[in-house]
């Protein structure tokens, strides 16, 4: 031990000196970095071929994926025995949706028909795999709430599952305007019609958000009732000319609920 010292207090141990430029640190990283590099390369030549080349490992997934059963028919492999369900479903609002989707693989069916069947999914849990409430599906996807939607009853008591239809266009505005018609109907203008004062093509209660019914946009067009020169019997009259000056009457009346003024005692 004491020898030791004395050669490396005199230098003979130095056999490499480090340049002041580098620093301490860096040499301490290069010898941890040196050791790893030297593992890594020593494990990987004592690892199998069949480990290390690509070539190997492609073939063998490639033999294992081909090994396997084919268990799915494709989509069009059922039409030529089902006809009938093929032409239900060809231009129905499940035609996207493969034969096998619902009814699941049936490869071994083809080869077997009357054998081998594949399941009818009758079960009410079946269809709200697609079709409940769901925020992350796209807009516009008909969903409904299982628990909500006409219980208990299988959905194919009401719905066909190879050509479903959509729910019938509802005919009345207070289908999708409840609020308006509700308070219309308890208030002066109960019993004028709302295409009175819109004018509401048929296609809007179909594609209700790119096809707007009109609004009214004048003055006078309150006015036809409500002018002093209208003839309307029963409608409280006001001049036009002056009443409100020049905004429009729904800036200060709601025209779904006009409210009632102390006509009575004006008059
Ligand atoms: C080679 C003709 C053939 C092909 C192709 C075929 N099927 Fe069938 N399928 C049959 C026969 C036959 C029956 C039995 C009919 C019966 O029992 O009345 C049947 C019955 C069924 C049933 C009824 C099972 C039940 O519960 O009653 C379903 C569902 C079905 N097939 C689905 C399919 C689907 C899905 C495909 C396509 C992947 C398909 N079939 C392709 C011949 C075929
Ligand atoms: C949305 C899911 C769905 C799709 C897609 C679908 N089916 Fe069905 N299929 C059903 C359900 C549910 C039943 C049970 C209907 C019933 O019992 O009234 C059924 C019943 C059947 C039956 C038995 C009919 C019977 O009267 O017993 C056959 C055959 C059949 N489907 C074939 C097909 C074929 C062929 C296709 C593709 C062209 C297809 N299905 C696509 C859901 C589906
Ligand atoms: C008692 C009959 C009945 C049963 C059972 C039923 N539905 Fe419906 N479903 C309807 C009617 C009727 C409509 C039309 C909408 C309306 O008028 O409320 C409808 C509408 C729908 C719509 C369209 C919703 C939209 O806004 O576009 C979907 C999707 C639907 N049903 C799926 C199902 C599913 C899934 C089940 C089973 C869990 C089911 N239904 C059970 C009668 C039924
Ligand atoms: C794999 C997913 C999937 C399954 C399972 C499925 N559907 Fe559908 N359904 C769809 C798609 C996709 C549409 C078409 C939506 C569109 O065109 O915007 C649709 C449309 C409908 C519609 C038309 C509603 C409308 O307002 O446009 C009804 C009703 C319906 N399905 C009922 C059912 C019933 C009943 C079942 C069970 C037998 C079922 N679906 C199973 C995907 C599915
Ligand atoms: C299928 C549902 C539906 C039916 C039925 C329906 N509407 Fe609408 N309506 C809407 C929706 C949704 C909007 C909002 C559209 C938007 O702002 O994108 C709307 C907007 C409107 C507007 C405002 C237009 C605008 O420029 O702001 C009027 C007015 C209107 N509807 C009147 C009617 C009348 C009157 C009826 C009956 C004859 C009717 N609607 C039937 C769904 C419906
Ligand atoms: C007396 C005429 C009149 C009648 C009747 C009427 N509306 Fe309106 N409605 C208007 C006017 C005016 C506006 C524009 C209000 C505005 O721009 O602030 C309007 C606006 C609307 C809007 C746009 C949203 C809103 O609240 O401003 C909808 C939706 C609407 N009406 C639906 C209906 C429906 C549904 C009915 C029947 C139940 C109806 N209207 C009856 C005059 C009428
Ligand atoms: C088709 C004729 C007609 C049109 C158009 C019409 N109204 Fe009326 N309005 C009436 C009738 C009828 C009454 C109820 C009178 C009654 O029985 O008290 C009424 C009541 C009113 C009242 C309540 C007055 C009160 O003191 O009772 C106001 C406010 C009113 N309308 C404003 C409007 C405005 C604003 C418009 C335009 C958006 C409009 N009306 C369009 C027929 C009309
Ligand atoms: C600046 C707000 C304002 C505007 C704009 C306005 N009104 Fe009025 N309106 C009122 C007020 C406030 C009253 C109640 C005070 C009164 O009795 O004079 C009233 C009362 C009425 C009455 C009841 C009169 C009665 O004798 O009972 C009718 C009808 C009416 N307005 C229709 C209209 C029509 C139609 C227009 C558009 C041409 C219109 N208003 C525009 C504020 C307005």
């Amino acid at each position: 031990m004491r020898n030791v010292r004395w050669l490396s207090e005199r230098g003979a141990l130095r056999l490499w000196r480090r340049p002041a430029w580098l620093p301490d640190a860096a040499l301490r990283l290069s010898i941890v970095l040196f050791v790893l590099i030297g593992g890594f390369v020593m494990v990987r030549r004592a690892l199998p071929v069949a480990m290390k080349d690509r070539e190997v490992q492609v073939t063998a997934a490639m033999e294992r994926e081909q090994a396997r059963e084919v268990t799915y028919a494709g989509a069009s492999a059922c039409g030529d025995c089902h006809e009938d369900k093929a032409l239900l479903k060809k231009d129905g609002y499940h035609r996207n949706l493969s034969c096998e989707t619902c009814h699941g693989p049936a490869a071994a069916h083809i080869a077997n028909p009357t054998e081998i069947k594949p399941p009818a999914p009758r079960d009410r849990q079946f269809c709200p795999t697609c079709h409940a409430y769901d925020l992350s599906r796209p807009m516009g996807f008909p969903q409904i709430n299982p628990i909500t939607h006409n219980p208990v009853k299988p959905c194919i008591a009401c719905h066909e599952a190879h050509d479903p239809k959509p729910p019938s266009v509802p005919g009345e505005c207070r289908a999708c305007h409840g609020e308006i018609a509700r308070t219309k109907e308890i208030s002066p203008h109960a019993l004028l019609e709302c295409t009175t004062c819109h004018t509401v093509p048929e296609a809007h209660k179909v594609t209700p958000h790119s096809i707007l019914p009109t609004k009214p946009t004048t003055r006078d067009f309150c006015g036809g009732c409500h002018g002093t020169e209208s003839k309307a019997v029963g409608v409280p009259k006001v001049d036009v000319k002056t009443h409100g000056e020049k905004y429009l009457c729904w800036q200060c009346h709601y025209p779904h609920m006009p409210e009632l003024h102390r006509r009575e005692v004006q008059r």
